[in-house]
């Protein structure tokens, strides 16, 4: 059965869902997006991805053509019209099509906004249990990667040099330092059992599995340092994993085909993907 899409105010089959050669999003990259997990036919953590996305579009100056409650109305109607059990909503508000191509924004452009649905079994994924490969790249993003941006070109070419390397995720590094996955929070454990993952600011995205499980691990007593790391401490470290919301939390057991800890995922990344999935469950709407 084909799926359906949302378009603007309606509900399409996904084939037949389009937007004008002149949308901004097209043209300029100029929108934001989402992604948030379904999980039983559930929206996981989705009040914390729609928080960001009244963030990122306020930072880019960019009004909601919906309310965030309307929004979750919709991500709701699309799930259930598709019948999604496990996988996720994708959604992505962009300034509109104007007339031609302006880069200033358009007055009087009522702003775009789009979701479809992708069916992915998150917490049943083979990668899951064997864990991914991760190679490193440059990070060559621009200084705003905060916004849930839809300029992802970087990210794109990170994550097919990771692919053409059979990884599973590219760590992207600035000034020595692991910024954040292609798509993904990147996470280590010291040999003294402190879970580290990079600082929020304008260098990374604030991901909310990234939130969720600091918050989770910091209720069960576990020690969590946000700061940045090096590769050279990643290799050194117990465990490593990257958190987001299409993988909740998966172990990284190898950086450029050199083995992190055992070279199998961690007892505690294993302890935390299972903290997580019980919080997803448990709070999904
Ligand atoms: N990506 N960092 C980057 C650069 C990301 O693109 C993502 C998510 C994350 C994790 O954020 P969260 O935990 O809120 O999903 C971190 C989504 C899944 C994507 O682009 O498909």
């Amino acid at each position: 059965m084909e799926k359906t899409a949302y378009v603007n105010g309606s509900y399409v089959p996904l084939s037949e869902a389009k937007v004008s050669v002149l949308d901004r999003g097209f043209l300029f990259a100029d929108g934001i997006y989402e992604v948030a997990a379904v999980l039983d036919g559930k929206l996981v953590d989705n009040a914390s991805h729609l928080a960001r996305l009244e963030r990122s579009v306020g930072e880019i100056r960019l009004e909601l053509p919906e309310t965030t409650a309307r929004i979750e109305e919709i991500q709701k109607e699309l799930v259930a019209r598709n019948k999604l059990v496990n996988g996720m909503v994708y959604l992505e508000v962009t300034r509109g099509a104007d007339t031609g191509r302006d880069f200033a924004f358009p007055k009087g452009v009522k702003p775009t906004l789009v979701m479809f649905t992708a069916e992915k079994d998150i917490v049943g994924s083979p990668a899951a249990k064997t864990g991914i490969n991760v190679i490193t790249v440059p990070d060559i993003r621009w200084e705003r990667r905060d916004i849930k941006s839809v300029a992802l070109l970087a990210q794109v070419l990170a994550k097919q040099a990771a692919a053409e390397a059979g990884a599973g995720e590219a760590w992207m590094i600035q000034d020595g330092k692991v910024t954040e996955g292609g798509s993904s929070s990147a996470f280590i454990l010291t040999q003294d059992d402190v879970i580290v993952t990079r600082q929020n600011g304008s260098e990374i995205l604030p991901g909310c599995t990234r939130k969720a499980v600091v918050a989770l691990a910091e209720e069960r007593q576990l020690r969590v340092e946000e700061r940045a790391f090096s590769i050279e401490e990643a290799l050194a470290a117990k465990e490593a994993f990257i958190t987001s919301a299409t993988v909740f939390v998966q172990a990284v057991v190898s950086i450029d085909g050199k083995k992190v800890g055992s070279g199998k995922p961690g007892p505690l990344t294993d302890r935390l993907r299972e903290i997580y999935v019980e919080f997803a469950k448990a709070t999904a709407v």
